[in-house]
């Protein structure tokens, strides 16, 4: 469900029709629902209802501060990956008590902040970390709460890219030698292990392989817990799927509902780390059409936006909607729609049917409010959209396109390259 739609002829987020903002704020811009963001995240929470749990919104997926201030001032927490996004976090409301850490790269520098900013766990992904961890921490005479994130060896059957609970995956411990870690982080003094967490992939249109990771995470509570090691949080990541094209993914209902049953355990806190299925669909990016040329066979409709506001279709192949914002009834043709970066993979649909699209008209990238800006970059020197928020017959500007004076900050050109 999302807030996107036609009134008559005309393309409208709420209560505002989008023409209306690329004459006001230019495009390339993303444009978000408020309504929409709310909603998804009300439907996901409430969908647990009833067990102790905590929703940490997956801050890579989309880490605008005014997005994450709409999931905070509804209780939820967040599940960082960075300092970068720590610091989001914290300036976006979010409690530090309902942070959690993934990463397999944390540095001690990293894990000082986290630390000192008193987030609720590490998910450690080696054993070099947890010695890391167990360092920093005696250091800054602190405890630090972790949980071992197991690689439960699922296939996910999504993206190979977006897969990372597969044994060929850098991500997690091997769950066949979880048990050993435990012990060993158990002995460390200054390590509180509280917890256990996996994350298996992104964008899964099945409840099967999150029952089977689940399952596996049980067994190993179990024996745990004969050792005398006592998990209070269970963290089952994110990946819950979303309608792109016709994918069918279960509702979080359904998803809540086959997670419950498989759980059944009520002395445990669940954690979750939806990303994609709360900000996907909440999020467009709307663009105009500079030129249309044909090649003879094929044609192109060139658009102001390019791989480096949106790279989902250059690197996963992904596909995105592409809708125009105004209907005009005319016909219909098969065309790439690329950007104006000087790359081939430079492409937001390929082979796509379209409503012909002529200079001047604008075109909605649908379902990009997860990882779209998010990935987004200067390459070829393109500054970055900007993002707006549409709340009602209101819209905010969350994010100021960049300036070209944006783009070189930081630059400098040292004294002795300045003499002729
Ligand atoms: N938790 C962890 C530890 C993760 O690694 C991820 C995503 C999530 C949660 C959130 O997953 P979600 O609910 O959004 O599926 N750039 C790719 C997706 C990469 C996902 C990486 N990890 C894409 O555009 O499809």
């Amino acid at each position: 469900m999302h807030h996107f739609h036609y009134k008559e002829s005309e393309l409208y987020c709420e209560d505002v029709p989008i023409a209306l903002l690329a004459q006001e704020i230019g495009t390339p811009a993303y444009i978000y629902s408020h309504a929409t963001l709310e909603t998804h995240f009300r439907t996901f929470d409430n969908a647990f209802k009833g067990i102790p749990h905590i929703v940490c919104f997956s801050m890579k997926s989309n880490s605008n501060l005014a997005i994450v201030r709409i999931f905070s001032r509804q209780g939820g927490g967040a599940d960082i990956v960075s300092g970068g996004e720590l610091y989001r976090a914290l300036k976006a409301g979010v409690d530090p008590a309902r942070i959690v850490y993934s990463g397999v790269g944390k540095t001690a520098e990293d894990i000082e902040y986290a630390l000192a900013s008193g987030i609720l766990m590490f998910n450690a992904e080696s054993s070099q970390e947890i010695a890391t961890l167990n360092q920093v921490a005696g250091r800054m005479k602190k405890k630090a709460s972790i949980a071992i994130r197991v690689n439960p060896d699922i296939d996910p059957h999504t993206h190979p890219y977006i897969s990372t609970g597969l044994k060929e995956n850098k991500f997690g411990i091997d769950i066949r030698k979880a048990v050993e870690q435990y012990k060993l982080a158990a002995e460390l003094r200054h390590l509180d292990v509280c917890g256990i967490s996996c994350h298996i992939g992104s964008q899964l249109t099945t409840v099967s392989p999150f029952v089977e990771a689940l399952g596996k995470l049980k067994q190993l509570i179990a024996t745990l817990r004969k050792s005398g090691i006592s998990i209070r949080y269970l963290d089952l990541g994110g990946g819950l799927g979303i309608t792109y094209d016709k994918e069918k993914p279960p509702h979080p209902q359904e998803y809540a509902g086959a997670v419950r049953e498989e759980l059944n355990m009520e002395d445990l806190t669940l954690i979750l780390e939806p990303g994609r299925v709360i900000v996907g669909n909440a999020g467009i990016l709307l663009t105009r059409v500079v030129y249309t040329k044909s090649s003879g066979e094929k044609e192109f409709i060139v658009v102001d936006a390019a791989m480096n506001d949106l790279i989902r279709p250059s690197l996963y192949g992904s596909f995105h909607a592409v809708q125009p914002v105004r209907t005009t009834g005319k016909e219909k043709i098969k065309a790439d729609i690329v950007g104006p970066i000087c790359e081939s993979g430079d492409f937001l649909a390929k082979e796509r049917e379209v409503q012909v699209l002529e200079a001047g008209d604008l075109a909605a990238i649908m379902s990009a409010g997860a990882y779209g800006f998010s990935m987004s970059s200067n390459y070829n020197s393109r500054p970055r959209a900007a993002e707006v928020m549409v709340s009602g017959s209101d819209y905010h500007v969350i994010r100021a396109r960049e300036t070209y004076e944006d783009l070189i900050r930081g630059e400098k050109i040292p004294d002795f390259l300045k003499k002729a």
